[in-house]
C-alpha cells in the first residue's frame, strides 16, 4: 500500500514537472546564436583581412596588460605556416644577445620566457616554438560579443 502511495506520488509529481516545462516560454530563434538570424539561415559572416603591411613599418602595438603576449603588428601571411624545418619568425626575432633592447623599425627580440638553459647557452624553449598558438595579428572586426576585460 505504502510502495502504491509513493508512486502515485511521484506520477502526480512528474506531471506537474512536464506541466510546468510547458509553461516556460521558447527562446526566439533570432537569439540563440551569435549570428542573430534565423536557425535556419546560413550567415555569411563578415570579411576582413589582416594588416597587409611588412614589419618595419607600423611600429608595435599597444599590449593588452602587463605580461600579455604583444600583438603582432605586422603580415604573418608570407612567414607562416611555422613547421618543424621552417620557422620565419625566429629568423627576425631569435637574437638573444640583444634581449631587452627594443628598437624602433626593427624586431623585438624575444624575451627570457622564451629560452631555456643549455649548456651556459640560451635555447630556444620549444613549448614557445609554435609563435602564433600566443601571438596573433589584428584585423579591424567588430566583436561579436562586448567585453569589458
Ligand atoms: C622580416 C623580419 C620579421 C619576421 C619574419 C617576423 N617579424 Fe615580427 N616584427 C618584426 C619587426 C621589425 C617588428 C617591430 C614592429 C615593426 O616595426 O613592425 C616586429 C614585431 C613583432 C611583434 C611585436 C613585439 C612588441 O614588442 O610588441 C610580435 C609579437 C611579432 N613581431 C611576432 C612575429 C611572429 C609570430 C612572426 C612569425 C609569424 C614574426 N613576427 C615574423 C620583424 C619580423
Ligand atoms: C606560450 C605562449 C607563447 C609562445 C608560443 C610564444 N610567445 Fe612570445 N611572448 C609570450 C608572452 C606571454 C610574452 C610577454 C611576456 C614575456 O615577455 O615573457 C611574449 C613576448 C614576446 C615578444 C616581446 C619581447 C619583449 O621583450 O617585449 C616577442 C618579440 C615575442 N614574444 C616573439 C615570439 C616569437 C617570435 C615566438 C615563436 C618563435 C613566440 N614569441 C612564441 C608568449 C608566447
Amino acid at each position: 500500500m505504502k510502495k502504491r502511495l509513493i508512486l502515485t506520488a511521484a506520477v502526480l509529481l512528474g506531471f506537474t514537472a512536464v506541466g510546468g516545462l510547458h509553461a516556460v516560454e521558447g527562446i526566439d530563434m533570432q537569439d540563440m546564436g551569435l549570428s542573430r538570424t534565423s536557425v535556419f539561415d546560413i550567415p555569411a559572416p563578415e570579411r576582413f583581412e589582416f594588416p597587409q603591411n611588412d614589419p618595419g613599418r607600423l611600429g608595435v602595438l599597444p599590449r593588452g596588460y602587463e605580461g600579455a603576449p604583444p600583438q603582432i603588428p605586422h603580415r604573418v601571411d608570407t612567414f607562416l605556416p611555422v613547421t618543424l624545418n621552417r620557422n620565419l619568425c625566429m629568423g627576425c626575432h631569435n637574437q638573444p644577445g640583444l634581449m631587452g633592447k627594443k628598437m624602433p623599425g626593427l624586431p623585438t627580440p624575444m624575451s627570457a620566457s622564451h629560452y631555456i638553459e643549455e649548456g651556459g647557452k640560451l635555447v630556444m624553449n620549444n613549448r614557445r616554438y609554435p609563435c602564433v598558438d600566443c601571438h596573433v595579428p589584428q584585423a579591424d572586426v567588430a566583436p561579436l560579443v562586448g567585453s569589458t576585460f
